[in-house]
C-alpha cells in the first residue's frame, strides 16, 4: 500500500502574529514547513508529499523546498480559503496510486517519527480513519455566558493531532461529501460512517498556533 500525506501550509498565522505565511516562519533557521515534511519523510514508508501553499506564494514554497535538501517527492498545489478547501485542493492532485493517505498540519513541525508510523500502520492494519490523540489535562467545562452549566467528565475525553490517516477511498468519499466545515479530516469521515480509530500522539506533536508556541518549538529542537 503507498503512503502519501497531504500537508496543509495555506494558513496566514493570524495568531502567531508577525509578517509572512506561518509554514514559511523560520525556526532556527528552517521554515516550519521544511521541520514538517522532514518529520513525515523520516519515515520510511512516505512515498510522497502535496504540500498546500498559500495562494500567492506557491513560487516560493517551491523555492524553499528546492533548497531544502528534502527528498524530491514533493509537489506544491494553491491552497484555499479554508484548512478543508486546501486540503481538497492538495487531494485532488493526489496520484490515484496512494491508497493510503494522511493528512498533516504543516504547523504540527515537531510531530516524532513513531506517531507517523503509528498512524500508517494502523490504516495497513485495516483501520478506514486514525487519529493520534492525547488526554485532555486541563478540566474541562461548558458554559453559557458567564455561568458554569456543566463539568465534562474528562476522562473520555480527547485531544486530536495529526497526521490523520485514511484509507483513500474513504477519504475521497468524506472529501466528495464534504458540507459544512469540520474542524477535522475524521470529522468528514466520521459524517459519511467510517469508524475511526484512535493510537496514541506525542506532546510534541502540538499544533504551532500562538507566539508561546513557537518558543515552545524552539526549545524542543534545542533539546533534541
Ligand atoms: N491551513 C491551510 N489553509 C487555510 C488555513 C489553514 O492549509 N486556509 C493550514 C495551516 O497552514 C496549518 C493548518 O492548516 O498548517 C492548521 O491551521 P492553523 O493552525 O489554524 O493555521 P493558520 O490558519 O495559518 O493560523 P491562524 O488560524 O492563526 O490564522
Ligand atoms: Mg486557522
Amino acid at each position: 500500500m503507498s503512503v502519501a500525506v497531504l500537508v496543509p501550509a495555506a494558513g496566514r498565522g493570524e495568531r502567531l502574529g508577525g509578517s509572512g505565511p506561518k509554514a514559511l516562519r523560520l525556526l532556527r533557521g528552517e521554515a516550519v514547513v521544511v521541520h514538517a515534511l522532514r518529520a513525515l519523510q523520516s519515515c520510511a514508508d512516505v512515498a510522497h508529499l502535496v504540500v498546500a501553499a498559500p495562494p500567492d506564494a506557491t513560487a516560493e514554497m517551491e523555492r524553499v523546498l528546492a533548497a531544502s535538501g528534502l527528498r524530491p517527492s514533493w509537489s506544491v498545489v494553491a491552497g484555499a480559503e479554508h484548512r478543508q478547501s486546501s486540503v481538497a485542493a492538495a487531494l485532488d492532485a493526489l496520484d490515484p496510486s496512494a491508497d493510503v493517505v494522511l493528512v498533516h498540519d504543516a504547523a504540527r513541525c515537531l510531530v516524532p517519527v513513531e506517531v507517523v508510523q503509528r498512524v500508517v500502520d494502523a490504516v495497513r492494519a485495516g483501520a478506514e480513519a486514525v487519529v493520534p490523540v492525547v488526554a485532555v489535562s486541563d478540566t474541562v467545562k461548558q458554559v453559557e455566558g458567564d455561568r458554569v452549566v456543566a463539568t465534562v467528565d474528562r476522562s473520555r475525553l480527547r485531544a486530536v493531532q495529526t497526521p490523520q490517516g485514511f484509507r483513500r477511498e474513504v477519504l475521497d468519499r468524506a472529501y466528495a461529501h464534504a458540507g459544512e466545515v469540520a474542524t477535522d479530516d475524521a470529522g468528514l469521515a466520521e459524517r459519511v460512517g467510517a469508524t475511526v480509530r484512535v493510537v496514541a500522539g506525542h506532546p510534541e506533536a502540538f499544533k504551532v498556533t500562538g507566539p508561546l508556541d513557537l518558543l515552545l518549538a524552539e526549545a524542543v529542537l534545542r533539546a533534541r
